[in-house]
């Protein structure tokens, strides 16, 4: 019998590394658990009971394909307050979650064999669907200076050739933490307008600026007008905690939105009105809470930044925003097996590097958006098996 065949792009799609590490470590209680990217906290009330009420008052229906008037209204002028310029709802699409805005868009913008670059590491899925799509993907690596990830912008101009139909940015990154400066982004918006190449911008993270007072990192989306080749993706998983109920919006040129709107018809046909009718709660009553966890992670990335910094060997680079540690240990180069090792030896699950592209090789992801004790025992049992892996080193060699 001939083998069940699936599409080659699909068959080299490499599974997941976190999943493949978290594989490892489910099912064993005493494992203190870091490796997603989710908080320990469940979706506030506030967000829960609106999504009771709706289902109450039996809205278990179909609805529009590209979201509700009232949360596309609500997103669009959410995102003024936000950015301070001009965003109508004529541009918003709700979406199931931020990984199928990301799709749908990429769906709606890439040919097989197109080019794409990426800055990397980044969070799989970003450079994953445009594999599956048949694009051809090039990645741009962000790299550490003074204790910071940084984008050498000039080489990431320099990949960006007439050829590229879509650059990937994802800032505030995961799993780096790294923030495009505004300086950067005015060039890279400069470069991609002459060469009319598209941009998607990935601002999940886009509230978790932990660094300053802004109550936002400085989106691409800000300094665009509604015209110009640019795409945002956005989720309500991180900001108001609703991981669960994947739930998310695209921004994009109104001239493309009734195109945006079929993809969806064949996607997920749209998102289901109760979810959508918490979306809305998150938007109206959801800010003091957003302020509330950026300065619980701002707090929460300090006390983790300093113990591992504190540690023999590791490097651990700032992240100024999102709610990740992204660090290494010196000696160990293979971070799949380290955390396998992490899991066995110490009771510890972290997310490895390699899942977020070869750049991400050697170094260790750890979601900090837990609760204190946990964080803290966590810092205590890589402090121990560090140390004891030091000692055991000094003593063989
Ligand atoms: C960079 C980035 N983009 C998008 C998403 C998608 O989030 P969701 O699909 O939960 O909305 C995530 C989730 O971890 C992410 O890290």
């Amino acid at each position: 019998m001939s083998p069940l065949e699936v599409r080659a792009a699909v068959r080299a799609l490499a599974g997941s590394k976190v999943r493949e590490v978290a594989n490892a470590g489910f099912g064993q209680s005493d494992v203190l658990k870091f490796w997603f990217g989710e908080s320990d906290e469940p979706t506030p009330g506030y967000i829960r009971e609106a999504g009771m009420e709706a289902l109450r008052a039996g809205q278990t229906f179909y609805s529009h394909n590209l979201g509700l008037d009232e949360l596309r209204n609500a997103i669009a002028n959410y995102l003024v307050a936000l950015h301070g310029r001009p965003f109508d709802a004529q541009q918003i699409c709700v979406t199931s979650a931020g990984v199928s805005a990301l799709m749908i868009a990429m769906q709606s913008l890439l040919e097989p064999g197109d080019r794409v670059v990426a800055v990397s590491p980044v969070w799989p899925n970003l450079t994953e669907i445009p594999l599956i799509l048949g694009a051809h993907l090039v990645r741009v690596p962000l790299h550490v200076a003074e204790g910071q990830w940084r984008l050498d912008v000039g080489r990431l101009l320099e990949a960006i050739t007439p050829k590229t139909r879509l650059l990937l940015l994802n800032s505030p990154g995961n799993p780096t933490g790294w923030i495009l400066p505004k300086t950067d982004r005015e060039a890279i918006l400069a470069h991609c307008r002459r060469l009319g190449t598209w941009i998607l911008t990935d601002d999940v993270y886009e509230r978790l600026t932990l660094d300053g007072a802004g109550s936002a990192a400085p989106s691409l989306l800000s300094a665009a007008s509604p015209e110009d080749r640019i795409v945002g993706a956005n989720s309500f998983s991180k900001a108001w905690l609703m991981t669960g109920w994947r739930i998310g919006w695209l921004v994009v040129p109104p001239s493309i939105r009734e195109d945006i709107g079929k993809l969806i018809e064949f996607n997920t046909s749209c998102a289901p009105e109760f979810v959508q009718r918490a979306a809305l709660a998150a938007l109206q009553r959801g800010e003091s809470q957003v302020e509330t966890l950026r300065l619980e992670l701002r707090a929460k990335r300090d006390f983790v930044l300093t113990r591992l910094r504190a540690m023999r060997g590791v490097e651990a680079p700032m992240p100024e925003g999102g709610m990740y540690a992204f660090f290494r240990i010196a000696g160990h180069t293979d971070s799949v097996n380290l955390a396998k090792r992490l899991i066995a030896e110490a009771k510890l699950g972290l997310a490895p590097g390699a899942a977020f592209g070869p750049e991400g090789e050697s170094w260790l992801r750890w979601c900090f958006a837990a609760k204190r004790d946990a964080l803290a025992d966590g810092l205590g049992r890589l402090e121990s098996w560090n140390r004891s892996v030091t000692e055991r080193d000094a003593h063989w060699s």
